[in-house]
């Protein structure tokens, strides 16, 4: 099967991680078109797959962009739509991993008659997008592709109450490979000794800085945690967002908090510094569309306190295989986070549940055969002229 794969960045996000780990079978025949370059691409290469990169120029389409600015940039993006249609043509398939390759791909299906498939990784509300970006991503999902595989029932409720078809949906969990995802004690002390946390108890915040990952909820919640407590927040900024960082930085030096937080910046060996933390916090402040870090946390046997919306509820069960706390709650996230370290056999029990699940529930052979038999589905559909959107097989 010949796919194009399509993603709109050169960094490295949970959406660009998955798509790593879902097309390593389909490598020997695919190629990933990326609108930008960055280490996304590297790691792709490190990993054999070909990439080719089609613009050096960002998008102009953002999040948020108005119905003008998203007029004058469709008309930029025609090269890109030209450049992408004539690509996949050497293709049986053209698969969008982001909102932005949803509109360039959709175009390029389009004018190649190369089906659609959009991986939907997005929560498709008002708290995410604008309401001409929601009205764009659902009419061109409804219009041109032939599958939508949501990552979470979450993202699939909100894509068909936007007015998305539910007929062309299919949820598909983001796959792992819990392998690697264990570390001996020995590595443990060693990196906690590094980083000067042997005697702490540290909380890991691992996710790219964003306003909307709540950063600022966790910092918040250490002030109501006894002095032992200390966090570390792993992750950059990676789409531009300085001054939330200059805001994270001076809540901490007002809370006095210099000496009980660290900022590790983007760090590709996160399994062990999971492991070396004595618990995970996932702090969202809008639903999570589905929240890889705290599969990885499980699969670590970390214990995890995450924040109770959107795909994050289809994961943790709350009190068996890790904690629900509500959004922008730092208090109860202080409550929940002193708990756990007020009874470590407790939390290493609902740790050690949570791993044995997810190791099953989530492992990328199960995810990867999921996806292959509905891109199989899709294709056999196109081959006997069926009409699409359909109703695809149980
Ligand atoms: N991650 C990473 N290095 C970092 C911070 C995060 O490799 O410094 C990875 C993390 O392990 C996870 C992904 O980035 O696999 C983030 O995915 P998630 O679904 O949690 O959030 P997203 O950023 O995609 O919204
Ligand atoms: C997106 C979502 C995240 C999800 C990831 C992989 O980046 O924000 O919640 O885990 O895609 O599907």
């Amino acid at each position: 099967m010949k796919i194009l794969f399509l993603d709109q960045t050169g960094q490295i996000g949970g959406a660009e991680l998955s798509l790593l780990d879902l097309l390593k079978p389909f490598r020997a025949d695919c190629l990933v078109a990326l609108f930008k370059d960055g280490p996304f691409k590297d790691l792709l290469e490190q990993h054999q797959v070909s990439v080719q990169i089609l613009s050096n120029r960002s998008l102009s389409v953002s999040k948020d962009s108005s119905f003008l600015q998203g007029l004058s940039s469709s008309f930029q993006l025609l090269p890109l739509i030209a450049q992408t249609a004539q690509l996949s043509r050497r293709f049986d398939l053209i698969y969008a991993n982001t909102q932005k390759a949803l509109v360039i791909g959709a175009m390029a299906s389009y004018l190649s008659r190369r089906p659609l498939i959009y991986h939907l990784r997005d929560i498709i509300s008002p708290d995410h997008f604008s309401a001409t970006n929601r009205s764009l991503i659902i009419n061109l999902a409804n219009r041109f592709a032939s599958l939508v595989i949501a990552n979470s029932q979450a993202s699939q409720a909100a894509f068909v109450a936007a007015g998305g078809h539910q007929e062309i949906t299919k949820v598909v969990y983001n796959g792992f490979q819990p392998e690697l995802y264990q570390y001996s004690s020995a590595n443990r002390s060693e990196l906690r000794q590094q980083l000067g946390l042997d005697t702490q108890f540290v909380v890991g915040h691992f996710s790219r800085i964003s306003p909307w990952k709540g950063q600022h909820v966790l910092i918040e919640a250490l002030q109501y945690c006894s002095e032992d407590v200390t966090a570390i927040l792993v992750g950059d900024a990676l789409f531009g967002e300085d001054q939330y960082v200059n805001q994270l930085h001076q809540r901490i030096n007002e809370l006095k908090l210099g000496n009980r937080v660290q900022t590790l910046g983007f760090r590709s060996d996160v399994a062990e510094l999971m492991s070396a933390s004595d618990l995970i916090a996932h702090t969202s402040t809008s639903p999570e569309p589905f929240g890889r870090i705290i599969v990885e946390a499980m699969l670590c046997r970390r214990p995890v306190i995450a924040a109770a919306a959107g795909g994050v509820v289809e994961i943790v069960k709350h009190g068996k295989t890790g904690w629900l706390s509500p959004p922008e709650d730092s208090r109860k996230l202080a409550e929940l986070i002193m708990s756990c370290r007020n009874h470590p056999e407790q939390s290493a029990r609902i740790a050690n549940q949570a791993q044995v699940e997810v190791s099953q529930r989530f492992h990328i052979d199960t995810i990867r055969q999921q996806v292959r038999y509905l891109l199989q589905q899709v294709l056999h559909c196109k081959e006997s002229g069926q009409h699409i959107p359909y109703r695809l097989a149980e």
